[in-house]
């Protein structure tokens, strides 16, 4: 017998289980065969007691199929099952997977990027999320003092065109005499995104604007959340000429302590009327230096993502077009940015991630863009294709921010923005999910014809499905949407088996197990969808790209679940299905070669190979991947067989992802309570027998000899 996924023939503990529950049952039978005979006995009885005997006789038979049904299923939930899986390494049956198989999509949702990867600190930085018009809600500023110290209100003096309003402190109370300010100072403090996460030695850049009728001293400090502790201040003053104008202010704080849960806060002790606006603090330390959480983008990093989809979603449409992402309002300088209401998913947002930043983020993670553009469809309304072509050209020019030279009037802006160089741009998506409305077919055809004439090497992605698409109605991948419970999903593995091999290929640019079994994030949820994914790497010549959705949740704001990766302020954790990603990160680019498994009366396994090159030691893989998506262990020969190179006899691995529980969860407790675990494969050969638990993911990943590469690798 092959035991515990080691190539070695050695005792599984999963067979302890196995062994106790036959040994149980049969105990069980045992105890039975009193019984049974008492009702063989009871056949031979006077008919006077044929009545009694009919009743005791279908206890008995009661019981017995009760024991019986016990057995059954006692032994059905723990003994192994047995199979093979063969696979077919040589390299004229395989097939290269695409370039850009495996990617991710971004959404604004769940404050994923505004209080989440976006790493600015002060949550409606400038005054605008109550609306242009005045009083508005400063909502999440507080105000530090009462009525008869400070009064605070919102106006529209800002010196910024597209960003009127600006916050007006009056403050009433002075340094000394019977008006003094309380111990302090008054003014107003910003708890950012539930609270923020300052860390000690860390630095951070203050950047604000500051407008007064009097001369100014301003205390600007991060404190602790009652503003009892103060973990880095520094204090701005100047005459009440300096200050008579709108005047910008930038230093660096740096903190003396680690705080989770800090704010900022903005007190004075002079009378006199300040006004603020764009008050910004950012962490110095991001990723690549862009302005990225660093944690967070690097988890993203480690998906290895080839592509990056952005910015929604429903996100990218709005409830209503006044809300939708606009790309162009999200450029250049960020006091510049009006930011918008997110109606979708019920918050506002600075813009702070916008189109550049989108952009930027792509190429620090080696992924290519692929923005999705709004195509004059909001979940509530719709523009007709007569009036489509003011957005038609503004997508244009978006392209032309992205990929036009630096003298190109939105190559400038983007140049302005320090990034000279084009972005590779080379993927536009026309919507999100709208082909069942009025007007997207003509509209988009409308964005096509104009993005093929100044840009032609552009993959247009249709959200219509591949029977519409057509010589007079062309596009280069078309958009698909899955979600499903993770049964419904796991049989989707199947899904594009009998699509049509010809014309265009499926970006499945949003898939996730829903409903009740996906919980925040179960395992049998990641199972479903590895199951699924399999079934796409098969089909990689009808599926281009694939990504999952949503991909961040703020565990403060929860408007969707699940989603990948969970965060709040300071910590982070992957959901099983973030790591189930990592077994196909080496996917994207690797060949494909054929495998089938084998095995009698349990449809619950998929199984896939691939052989890959490591791009940093060049070492090449023979990577299998098993998805057991049901209650039973199984024991697999593992058969391969037109290996060109070897199987090195040591350097393999076995990777597992699996848990307890069916529906266990990871969390802030226990952020790694379902995450792969891995172990040597001390004896790597191509026949193998493994173990596969219940519930579980396993790769083999066996390291290959060096010198026989195949050539299409
Ligand atoms: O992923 C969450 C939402 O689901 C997306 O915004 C939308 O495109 C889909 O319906």
């Amino acid at each position: 017998m092959c035991k515990s996924g080691e190539v070695s023939f050695k005792q599984n503990a999963d067979d302890v289980p196995v062994r106790v529950s036959v040994v149980i049952s049969v105990l069980a039978w045992l105890a039975l065969l009193p019984l049974i005979s008492l009702e063989l006995e009871l056949e031979l009885e006077l008919d006077s007691m044929a009545m009694q005997r009919a009743q005791d006789g279908s206890c008995l038979h009661a019981l017995v199929f009760v024991y019986s049904l016990c057995w059954v299923c006692s032994v059905g939930f723990v003994v192994g099952q047995t199979g093979q899986l063969s696979v077919d390494a040589s390299s004229q049956n395989a097939r290269k997977i695409p370039d850009k198989m495996f990617g991710i999509f971004f959404e604004e949702i769940n404050h994923a990027g505004a209080g989440g990867l976006w790493a600015e600190l002060v949550s409606n930085r400038g005054f605008e999320a109550g609306g242009p018009n005045t009083p508005s809600n400063i909502d999440p500023w507080v105000i530090i003092g009462n009525e008869s110290s400070i009064i605070v209100g919102t106006d529209r003096t800002s010196c910024f065109e597209r960003n009127p309003v600006a916050l007006r402190m009056e403050v009433l109370c002075g340094s000394k005499g019977t008006d003094a300010c309380p111990s302090g100072g008054v003014g107003v403090y910003n708890p950012g995104y539930w609270g923020m996460n300052i860390e000690r030695r860390k630095v951070y850049k203050v950047t604000l604007h500051i407008r007064s009728s009097d001369a100014v001293s301003l205390s600007v400090s991060l404190t602790s959340s009652d503003g009892l502790r103060k973990l880095a201040s520094h204090t701005i003053t100047g005459s009440k000429k300096q200050f008579a104008k709108w005047t910008k202010i930038e230093f660096h704080l740096k903190s003396s302590q680690n705080n989770t849960n800090s704010r900022l806060q903005l007190t004075t002790s002079r009378s006199g009327v300040i006004w603020l606006d764009q008050v910004s603090v950012m962490p110095f330390d991001t990723y690549m230096g862009h302005g990225f959480r660093k944690d967070l983008a690097s988890m993203l990093a480690n998906l290895k993502p080839q592509f990056l989809k952005f910015p929604g979603g429903n996100y990218a449409m709005g409830n209503y077009l006044r809300n939708a992402f606009q790309w162009s309002e999200t450029v250049g300088s960020w006091e510049e940015r009006p930011g918008h209401f997110n109606d979708v998913w019920g918050y506002w947002t600075d813009d702070g991630l916008g189109f550049f930043e989108f952009l930027q983020l792509a190429e620090d993670l080696g992924a290519s863009p692929v923005w999705v553009v709004n195509d004059g469809a909001s979940q509530n309304e719709e523009v007709s294709t007569a009036t489509i072509a003011s957005l038609v050209k503004d997508v244009v020019d978006g392209i032309e921010f992205a990929r036009g030279g630096p003298n190109t009037t939105w190559g400038s802006v983007r140049a302005a923005m320090g990034h000279p160089e084009p972005f590779k741009l080379d993927y536009v998506s026309i919507g999100n999910q709208e082909c069942w409305m009025l007007y997207y077919r003509g509209n988009y055809q409308k964005f096509y014809s104009a993005i093929k004439a100044a840009y032609p090497g552009i993959n247009v992605i249709s959200s219509c499905d591949k029977s519409t698409i057509s010589p007079s109605n062309p596009a280069d991948l078309y958009d698909v949407h899955v979600y499903a419970s993770s049964s419904d999903m796991f049989s989707r593995t199947s899904m594009f088996d009998n699509t049509p091999r010809s014309g265009p290929k499926a970006i499945v640019s949003e898939y996730a197990v829903t409903g009740d079994d996906a919980g925040k994030g179960t395992l049998v949820a990641a199972l479903a969808e590895a199951a699924f994914l399999v079934g796409l790497e098969k089909n990689s010549d009808v599926v281009e790209m694939a990504s999952c959705a949503p991909l961040f949740v703020n565990d403060n704001d929860r408007r969707w679940s699940p989603d990948a990766i969970v965060f709040n302020s300071w910590q982070n954790y992957g959901c099983p299905n973030y790591w189930m990603l990592h077994f196909f990160k080496d996917s994207s680019g690797a060949m494909l070669h054929p495998s089938s498994v084998q095995i009698s009366n349990y449809d619950q396994l998929v199984a896939s190979a691939i052989t890959w090159q490591s791009s940093q030691d060049k070492s090449s893989h023979l990577k299998i991947k098993v998805v057991n998506f049901g209650s039973k262990a199984v024991d697999l020969n593992i058969s391969v067989s037109g290996l060109e190179n070897g199987i090195k006899s040591s350097g393999s691995k076995k990777t597992v992802l699996t848990s307890s529980g069916a529906l266990d969860e990871n969390s802030f407790q226990q952020p790694q309570k379902v995450a792969p675990v891995s172990s040597p494969i001390d004896n790597a050969m191509q026949q193998m027998g493994v173990s596969l638990g219940p519930y579980s993911l396993t790769s083999f990943d066996l390291l290959l000899e060096p010198s026989k590469l195949h050539s299409t690798m």
